[in-house]
């Protein structure tokens, strides 16, 4: 499936390269990186670039400034992290692409990196500008793709810039296509899923998608509630997507037709309102209360859960099985985590909510891969094409 130049079809000596990374990180309320897994990730390719000799013009977005500088939004914290993680000098210019960027592009040596602000600085940046993206073309010989995660964005530095230049994917890129791509392809069987979140309307595209490749489904979280009323069971005061009932139904049975098992949660530990104190009960599907919220999956649900996970030879998890940023209502995704990390299968978290799940409780070593993309990842594995991806040259 992966047709794409990479950057080992390239001579890349003494080229300048403009290399887009998704180095969009949380960052706390004193600016400090939170987690840095994106640019731990993104080194592998900076180092080969360096090892090939090549002059390293780094591009990223960082949260939404929405095409005006917010200082709050400078890459400042990014680059100092990345001078720690390569230990070497990082240049972070005070512009993009403007005359501050040109200035010190000019005058690379091999092995050097420049990175410029925060591309979304400029508007022409989201509105895939082509101005805005020949600027960014104009710096560099060949254009390098390693931002996974924003993949799934047609914007002027992961579309549009390919269009004036050589163009390739990064060493990451390359790495969670082949994965994410390959466990759909070909999995080693039995294939489990582990699906959770909030909203089936955000899931349905990779429910429906996972359906044809798996061989059980599992789902959690919040959409779950969905489904058990579109089996017709009373799920109290629980979100339900009205308007997505009769499509969890239609789930439900192309599920059946394709010999897929689908598994909902069988008890809940349950509140009367939404709360990161509320006191909880723990009940079955049938004895859900009438004024009762489900907030994580119960003790039952995650023995079921993890009997399916003991057996199965491939495992793909995306979203959290509860309200997991409540500690207390965070016990069902923390232990499907920890069942996960233990399981000898093949294991594989698409990132977001529970990637973050797997960072906090220290299991990430314990994970074949933990994707660096969130919506991205979801998007790929649901068949939607991707702009960033689709904008590069293929294989010769
Ligand atoms: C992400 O975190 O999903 C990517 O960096 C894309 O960011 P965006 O959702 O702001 O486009």
């Amino acid at each position: 499936m992966f047709n794409k130049q990479t950057l080992r079809d390239f001579d890349l000596k003494g080229k300048k390269v403009l290399l887009r990374v998704d180095f969009n990180v949380p960052l706390n309320s004193n600016l400090q990186i939170t987690n840095d897994k994106r640019i731990r990730e993104t080194i592998p390719t900076i180092n080969y670039l360096i090892e090939q000799g090549a002059k390293i013009i780094i591009v990223s977005h960082l949260g939404r400034p929405e095409g005006t500088v917010k200082p709050e939004f400078s890459l400042k914290p990014v680059a100092e992290r990345l001078r720690e993680l390569l230990k070497r000098p990082v240049i972070l210019t005070n512009d993009v692409a403007g005359s501050d960027t040109y200035k010190y592009v000019r005058n690379m040596k091999e092995g050097d990196i420049v990175m410029m602000e925060n591309v979304r600085f400029d508007p022409g940046e989201e509105s895939n500008d082509t101005e805005f993206a020949k600027k960014l073309a104009g710096l560099a010989d060949i254009y390098c793709n390693d931002a996974f995660g924003t993949m799934h964005r047609a914007h002027a530095s992961t579309t549009k810039v390919a269009e004036f230049l050589p163009s390739c994917a990064g060493l990451l890129v390359e790495k969670e296509l082949q994965i994410l791509g390959g466990a759909l392809e070909n999995p080693k069987r039995p294939f489990v899923v582990i699906v959770g979140g909030a909203k089936v309307k955000d899931k349905i595209g990779l429910i429906s998608r996972l359906i044809e490749v798996a061989d059980v489904v599992m789902i959690g979280g919040a959409m779950a509630y969905t489904f058990l009323r579109a089996q017709g069971h009373n799920v109290g005061k629980s979100i339900v997507e009205k308007d997505k009932v009769t499509l969890a139904r239609l789930l439900l049975e192309k599920a059946k037709k394709q010999d897929v098992k689908m598994i909902l949660p069988i008890d809940h530990v349950v509140t009367g309102e939404f709360s990161f104190s509320a006191e909880f009960v723990t009940v079955t599907t049938k004895k859900f209360p009438r004024t009762g919220m489900g907030m994580d999956i119960g003790p039952k649900t995650v023995r079921l859960f993890k009997h399916y996970i003991s057996k199965a030879k491939t495992i793909f998890w995306n979203g959290p099985l509860g309200v997991a940023e409540f500690q207390r209502f965070a016990k069902g995704t923390n232990e499907i985590a920890e069942a996960l990390a233990d399981s000898k299968a093949f294991t594989i978290v698409g990132g977001g909510d529970s990637a973050k799940a797997i960072e906090q409780l220290g299991l990430q070593n314990k994970i074949n891969h933990v994707s660096t993309g969130g919506g991205a990842a979801l998007k790929l594995i649901e068949g939607v094409p991707l702009p960033g991806l689709q904008a590069l040259s293929e294989k010769l």
